[in-house]
């Protein structure tokens, strides 16, 4: 019995152990998606009042792939990401902002790592 209980407390600890780095390093373009579709951003845009404006509000994905974009790598996205993030008071944190630049760079910018 207490034997039983000691060898799943171990191995609770290793797999915590072995799984953060894996989580810590990777971005995910998953979570990334969601929150670039479930943003709801409260500003005036134009002369509207918006309490759900989302990244589309002002670029449509079109923006994104027109030939004079700014962004021309992918450490320009993040920048560009953080950019939005900021001025906008998105709330993002670092993480999340490196998630949504994965799902940005997987849908539309795909530039090599
Ligand atoms: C209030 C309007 C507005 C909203 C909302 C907005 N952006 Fe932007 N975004 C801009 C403007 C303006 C630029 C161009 C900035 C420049 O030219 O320096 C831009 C540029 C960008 C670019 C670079 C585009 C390129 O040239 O390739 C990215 C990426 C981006 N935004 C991401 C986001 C994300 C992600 C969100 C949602 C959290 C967001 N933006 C919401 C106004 C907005």
């Amino acid at each position: 019995m207490t034997g039983y209980s000691i060898k799943t407390g171990i191995l609770a600890a290793v797999i915590s152990v072995s799984a953060m780095p894996l989580t810590a390093a990777a971005a995910d373009p998953e979570n990334g998606k969601e929150l670039y579709h479930e943003v709801e951003i409260e500003k005036t845009i134009q002369g509207i009042e918006y309490t759900d404006a989302n990244c589309e509000t002002c670029h449509e994905t079109s923006f994104f792939s027109r030939e004079d974009r700014k962004v021309t790598s992918y450490a320009k996205l993040e920048a560009f990401v953080e950019g939005c993030n900021t001025n906008l008071d998105v709330g993002w944190f670092p993480e999340d902002v490196s998630d949504v630049s994965a799902y940005m760079n997987k849908e539309f910018y795909k530039f090599e790592k």
